[in-house]
């Protein structure tokens, strides 16, 4: 073997080896990127809340209560029907409404007011609430979520805000 034969293999196989770290080095980052990003997205995002229309006051008889459905305040142009959510909306006394989450704080299946006994039902394991959404029985560990109501101009809105599920393995 000739010493130049040498030297341009040494140099050649220098040369793919810098390139393959190169390559694989850049593989790495650009595969790491996503998995920081989720794993740290959370810790930097900030809930957003919105206030959102939901109805007029004067369409509630004291008593009433009603499903109103409504956008998520970090609804993302592509989230669908995920960017809704619903509240359980009664009219209390004059202008106080009550507005409690459509979702069972158990697993998050949606709740149905009973009007005549003055309770949530949720159907999937049997929790029951009662008209001031705390827990008459079943499985839910807390009351139903509440969110913030206010009346402008005739005009009911409601204040959006994460709905904390219990964790099933929690
Ligand atoms: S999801 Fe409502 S009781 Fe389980």
């Amino acid at each position: 073997m000739k010493p130049e034969e040498t030297e341009i293999s040494k140099g050649r196989r220098d040369f793919l080896m810098k390139l393959s770290i190169g390559l694989g080095s850049l593989a790495a980052v650009a595969a790491s990127i996503p998995v920081l990003g989720a794993l740290f997205e959370p810790l930097l995002r900030q809930h957003q809340y919105a206030w959102r229309n939901v109805g007029k006051a004067a369409d509630y008889k004291v008593g009433d209560a009603k499903l109103v459905k409504f956008q998520n305040a970090d609804a993302k142009s592509w989230s669908g029907p995920t960017a809704y959510t619903a509240a359980w909306l009664r009219r209390d006394q004059g202008d106080t409404f009550i507005a409690f989450s459509a979702n069972c704080t158990h697993l998050g299946c949606p709740v149905r007011w009973e009007q005549d006994a003055e309770l949530f039902m949720c159907p999937c394991h049997g929790g029951v609430y009662y008209k001031d959404g705390t827990v008459a029985a079943g499985p839910p560990p807390k009351s139903l979520t509440q969110y913030q109501v206010r009346v402008k101009n005739g005009t009911i809105q409601v204040k959006t805000a994460p709905v904390p599920i219990t964790d099933i393995t929690a």
